[in-house]
């Protein structure tokens, strides 16, 4: 029986999933990580609290523990992420910089570590979660110091540092048309009218069943299509009230269904990745409490209505 790669590959896509490094010691669910995708992401391995915990001490230990096993695997590796408001070590957070300062911590970080991984990884997400929901600017420690072309640098030093890798900004709640992606857009034409090295855009796509499907999904990706921007399903999952129910399993094997089909009808829609395959591993229930049930295969690493919906799809 094919593989959920296997099948997106039909259609020139990847099919991807979220791990971390704890979970690597278990090894049937190694065996499905390892056998049904083709594209994989560190969850946390390569955030700038992992990768950076002092100033100019770089740390490459969980970050390479997961390309070396998705290599081992012929899997590419979707890397996950240089700027971000959160993770950040203490060393970073804890104190004031100026805006020379903080210009030369960030692009010291990006091009040591883009650098690290050059060749080794399919894409970065460069910036993630840039954008509040009204379509502002989210406030962080880098847009407060730096304003807004953070982004454009953080993009010119990723792109220095590894020519070949794709490289993203990623946010969550973009997946329909609205004033956050809306933002997105915009910056998208933007960067692109001023040649700034930027790929594609990542719909997070962590979803809910209680705040209904973004039924303008395939539109949105579609519109970026047309700036000559990749998009992907970067980090899908979608949760419910607990307990789960038949129905509600059955609703969210429609949206998994929905999603995969957005995707495979819009050219320049490179793939998908869920945010780890099993309920066993998703960060849903620690920090949406009273939710989970979110992934395509239940805690026992059995497949859930879900998963036979996206196989039908591909
Ligand atoms: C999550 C991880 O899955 C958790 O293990 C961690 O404790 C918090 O971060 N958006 C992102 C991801 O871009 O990096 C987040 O990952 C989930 C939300």
């Amino acid at each position: 029986r094919p593989t959920l790669a296997g099948l997106a590959e039909r259609h020139g896509r990847y099919f991807g999933s979220a791990t971390d490094n704890p979970e690597l010691t278990d090894t049937a669910y190694t065996g499905v990580l390892g056998h049904e995708f083709d594209m994989i992401t560190p969850g946390n391995g390569m955030k700038w609290y992992a990768t950076e915990p002092r100033q100019g001490v770089f740390d490459w230990t969980a970050g390479d523990e997961v390309v070396d096993l998705a290599r081992s695997h012929h899997q590419r590796v979707r890397a996950h992420t240089l700027v971000w408001h959160s993770q950040l070590p203490d060393w970073l957070t804890s104190r004031t910089w100026t805006a020379d300062e903080l210009r030369a911590v960030l692009k010291n970080h990006i091009r040591t570590e883009v650098r690290h991984y050059r060749g080794k990884v399919y894409s970065w997400d460069v910036v993630n979660e840039a954008f509040n929901e009204d379509g502002t600017y989210r406030e962080t420690l880098f847009y407060k110091t730096l304003g807004p072309g953070y982004i454009a640098d953080a993009l010119r030093w990723a792109h220095e540092a590894d020519p070949h890798a794709k490289l993203y900004l990623n946010d969550y709640n973009i997946e329909a048309v609205g004033p956050k992606s809306d933002a997105y857009y915009a910056l998208a034409q933007q960067l692109r009218a001023q040649r700034v090295p930027l790929d594609g855009i990542g719909l997070q796509a962590h979803l809910a069943l209680q705040y209904g499907y973004p039924a303008t999904l395939e539109d949105n990706l579609r519109r970026f299509s047309r700036l000559g921007l990749d998009t992907a399903l970067t980090e899908v999952d979608v949760r419910m009230l607990l307990p789960a129910t038949a129905d509600k399993l059955a609703q969210q094997a429609d949206w998994y269904r929905w999603m995969t089909e957005a995707c495979l009808a819009v050219r320049r829609c490179a793939g998908i990745t869920v945010w780890d395959y099993t309920d066993k591993y998703s960060w849903i229930p620690a920090f949406f409490p009273g939710e989970g049930a979110a992934l395509p295969w239940d805690e026992q690493l059995a497949p859930k209505p879900a998963y036979y919906a996206i196989r039908e799809a591909l």
